[in-house]
């Protein structure tokens, strides 16, 4: 068991990992020529579309005096800070005019930057790299390069259909992550007729293996006591049916369940926008039944119901969090929370020492728990 001290929990809660690929906006919630403000990791943004329909994100305070540049006018290429109508280009930051400079003055405009981040879209949102907040010279600096490519939902055919969903909770990221893998819950929290009941809770083993910044809950049947896996096998006529559940670092499950040609996949994260408050993301992908035009909707429905009672649980439970009470982790339930915390801080011993980063998982591992 672990028993955590209040002074870790702090710590180990306003830690957020920088460095990583973050979900800032679903992409439908940003038209062309439009500014939106969005809040990562405790840096305030401006996201954007210029006229190419290209996305940018720049840091959401003018390096002139701090004035937002979401309140600045954007011309589809350059914005303009609202206070002294300085001019950044929208994708480098770069400054383009300085309108009360005389042409006697010698400022060299094109050495002062907005702060800048990388931002790419893909399925369905927009993502903006994280680096590590910037030392002296913030106003000159130029956007870091991303360390690691652009996370994906899995998929397993040229044809498939996609949807998403998100929900704010007032909680800590790692509240958020742990609530997420946690096993324990669901008879509690995620009872319903379609799903399970408390009544069909029965002993479960599960192998899980370590893999890079993370560890895999080895390929297996899913759990006998749902409905939608009933379904689906017959649906797939296949006998076999298996899931494959990941967790990387920083926030990222992925979760592969293949039915004979049939798969859906999905890629869940959870994204710190304090450090009191995350957002649950969860963008799907599948296959099966490619022929029901409402599949998306049903789908919606279903996944909203689970991060609805998840988001419900954790409002109640922030309630309690406000005062800083005993927590513990038990074995077997809550090892994969204990494995989330250990490669958290491996993580960021080994960035901070400059030394190998160790992995808390030496060899795969059966836990067994009931749910
Ligand atoms: S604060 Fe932005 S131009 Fe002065
Ligand atoms: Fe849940």
């Amino acid at each position: 068991m672990i028993e955590m001290q209040p002074h870790e929990r702090n710590t180990l809660d306003s830690l957020m990992l920088f460095g990583f690929w973050y979900r800032a906006l679903p992409s439908d919630r940003l038209a062309r020529r439009q500014l939106a403000k969005a809040m990562l990791l405790e840096v305030p943004l401006v996201l954007g579309r210029d006229i190419q329909g290209r996305v940018f994100a720049l840091q959401d305070a003018c390096p002139h005096r701090g004035m937002p540049l979401s309140y600045g006018c954007f011309d589809g290429q350059q914005v303009e800070c609202s206070y002294h109508g300085w001019k950044f280009d929208a994708h480098s930051g770069q400054c383009q005019l300085i309108p009360s400079l005389t042409s006697k003055e010698k400022v060299k405009i094109d050495r002062i930057y907005a702060g800048s981040f990388a931002c790419e879209e893909r399925d369905d949102y927009i993502w903006v790299f994280v680096p590590q907040p910037a030392a002296a010279g913030a106003g000159f600096a130029k956007r870091q390069e991303p360390s690691e490519s652009l996370p994906r939902v899995p998929t397993f055919s040229s044809k498939y259909k996609l949807a998403h969903l998100s929900a704010e909770m007032p909680v800590s990221v790692d509240h958020g992550i742990i609530g997420l893998m946690d096993p324990a819950h669901g008879p509690f929290v995620h009872q319903s007729w379609w799903w399970r009941s408390r009544a069909s809770m029965h002993e479960k083993q599960k192998a899980f293996e370590p893999i890079p910044n993370g560890f895999r809950m080895s390929a297996h049947t899913p759990s006998s006591n749902s409905a939608p896996y009933k379904l689906l096998r017959l649906y797939a006529h296949a006998e076999a049916i298996s899931t494959t559940i990941d967790f990387v670092l920083p926030n990222r499950r992925l979760e592969m369940i293949r039915a004979g040609k049939y798969w859906f996949s999905s890629l869940t994260t959870v994204t710190p926008v304090t450090r009191n408050q995350c957002r649950i993301e969860v963008v799907a992908a599948w296959n099966i039944f490619p022929w029901l035009p409402w599949g998306a909707h049903l789908l919606k429905y279903v996944f909203g119901k689970f991060v609805e009672q998840d988001r419900h649980t954790m409002m109640k439970q922030a309630e309690g969090l406000q005062h800083s009470p005993h927590m513990m982790l038990i074995d077997d339930a809550d090892r994969p929370a204990k494995w989330y915390f250990q490669l958290k801080q491996n993580y960021l011993l080994a960035r901070r020492t400059g030394g190998e980063f160790h992995h808390p998982l030496s060899a795969p591992v059966v836990l067994s728990w009931r749910s």
